[in-house]
């Protein structure tokens, strides 16, 4: 451990417990992962090991408005309960001085590997974008499941294609037989997004094979890419920036998509069809893993970059900001990605009220909204003033805000959907998720409600529904 490894993690432990003297309650989900102070980024990391559920996040536990990024670390047997682990990774070395972005985890032989994109920014006259930049894959391993040592940078600029910018990062890494991959995101020197794919023998040295890049640009540059393999689909998912609102399509600020490849693993190619994985406001750099019982979950981060012009989150005013969304199983039906929320979530209520038509209530903070034999409409008001609504005449699902302090600044956002079958909202505190049709359409937000219940209007003619909740004995 050098000296500033061992400065950082002094000062971040003093941090973390100054600020838990302090910390404030009423925003805090219960099921969702939170920081304890500061600001929140991507997933990292997901992983199970030996049974256990890592969560990693992009982490600046000094500026809840964002700032030098570490990795912190947060373990769960459920993904429901979590508990914060501290801070796994810091911005201890030249090659990662500027922020320890984000990367993946492989399990395999006894250890968890870690692949991450060392950032560095040089001081001078630089556009940082041509210039001025370092992104460095970097790794490095635990036996533990808790300590991370031996970091050993992989490659740098100079390794990957020459008619790139410095914008490269987020490796994303998995074995198939016996052969290493890893997906990073890029931007081109002539601002088109596109994933570098690299091959390796044994993960640590690297060669760049293929390029993945859609006909037509579609952003200027793709985060956070994940590429799996579910229900005989090769999936691509990406966080593109620099797409144009198009209608109710991408609406905010950077987008995050996916796609079916065609072709075998090198050689696939990318045919666009590009779908949104969340219509919603709060919903970026979605990363996936298998579980040790075979299914691939995605977890997002329930937050957007550079969304403060727009709108903003009411927690800032306890000093912290963002959460992650609830883990979400994947699935391809009908050829469309499905998203639901985890299994495990089922078990997590324990009190059931049921309705019938209409609802008006307040069930409590945090609870499961279920409902089945939708027709022609349904109205839903949250906290008085979160509209989901959707009328089969339209065919348009909007989730709206009416009152302007609950969504800080958040205004609506819709879909064009058909048909609404059946419905889930999964309440936490200060968010929403809502699941349509089996999970075909999804959309998040942050809100905040004031006062200690969430209110619940509903208006579904023909339907049938209850609320779940979590009681303690
Ligand atoms: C996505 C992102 C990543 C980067 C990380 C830095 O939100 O910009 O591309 O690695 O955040 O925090």
């Amino acid at each position: 451990m050098n000296a500033l490894t061992r400065t950082w993690e002094k000062l971040i432990s003093q941090h973390l417990q100054e600020s838990e003297k302090t910390a404030k309650k009423r925003w805090r989900p219960e099921f969702h992962i939170a920081p304890p102070v500061g600001w929140l980024n991507d997933p990292n990391g997901l992983c199970q090991y030996k049974g256990l559920y890592h969560a990693f996040y992009q982490y600046s536990p000094f500026e809840a408005e964002g700032g030098l990024k570490f990795w912190a670390h947060c373990t769960s047997e459920d993904m429901l309960q979590w508990k914060f682990e501290g801070v796994a990774l810091v911005p201890d070395e030249t090659f990662d001085c500027h922020g320890v972005y984000s990367g993946s985890a492989l399990v395999e032989n006894g250890q968890i590997s870690l692949y991450y994109t060392g950032n560095v920014k040089k001081t001078g006259e630089y556009d940082y974008i041509h210039t001025g930049r370092e992104s460095n894959t970097v790794c490095t391993t635990s036996k533990d499941g808790m300590h991370f040592e031996n970091k050993k940078l992989l490659m740098t600029n100079e390794d990957y294609p020459q008619d790139l910018t410095c914008h490269v990062r987020d490796p994303k890494v998995w074995k198939d037989k016996d052969r290493y991959y890893m997906v990073q995101g890029a931007r081109t020197s002539e601002d088109k997004g596109v994933v570098l794919l690299f091959e390796s023998e044994d993960g640590e040295t690297w060669k760049y094979v293929n390029r993945l890049e859609s006909e037509k640009t579609f952003g200027y540059m793709w985060e956070c890419p994940d590429l799996f393999r579910l229900d005989g689909y090769t999936v691509l998912s990406i966080s593109p920036q620099g797409v144009e609102a198009e209608g109710l399509k991408y609406n905010n600020v950077y987008q995050s998509v996916t796609t079916f490849l065609d072709g075998d693993i090198p050689e696939v190619t990318v045919k666009g069809n590009f779908r949104e994985l969340d219509g919603g406001f709060d919903y970026y750099a979605p990363q996936s893993f298998e579980t040790e019982d075979g299914r691939r979950i995605q977890i997002g981060w329930m937050g957007m970059p550079d969304a403060d012009p727009y709108y903003t989150n009411t927690s800032l005013e306890d000093g912290w900001q963002h959460i992650l969304t609830l883990p979400r199983e994947l699935s391809v039906r009908n050829g469309i990605l499905c998203q639901n929320p985890l299994k495990e979530l089922k078990n997590w209520w324990n009190f059931f009220m049921p309705f019938e038509n209409t609802y008006s209530g307040t069930p409590g903070k945090s609870f499961e909204l279920e409902m089945s034999g939708i027709s022609e409409q349904i109205h839903i008001v949250l906290a008085g003033g979160l509209e989901l609504s959707w009328k089969e005449a339209e065919g348009i699902f909007r989730m709206e805000f009416t009152d302007k302090a609950l969504g800080a600044g958040r205004t609506v956002r819709g879909r064009k959907i058909e048909n609404i079958t059946e419905l889930r909202v999964i309440v936490d505190v200060s968010c929403a998720e809502v699941f349509i049709n089996g999970g075909e359409d999804v959309f998040s937000t942050r809100f905040y409600p004031e006062g200690e219940g969430i209110s619940v209007e509903i208006e579904a003619p023909g339907s049938r529904g209850q609320f779940c909740l979590h009681r303690e004995n």
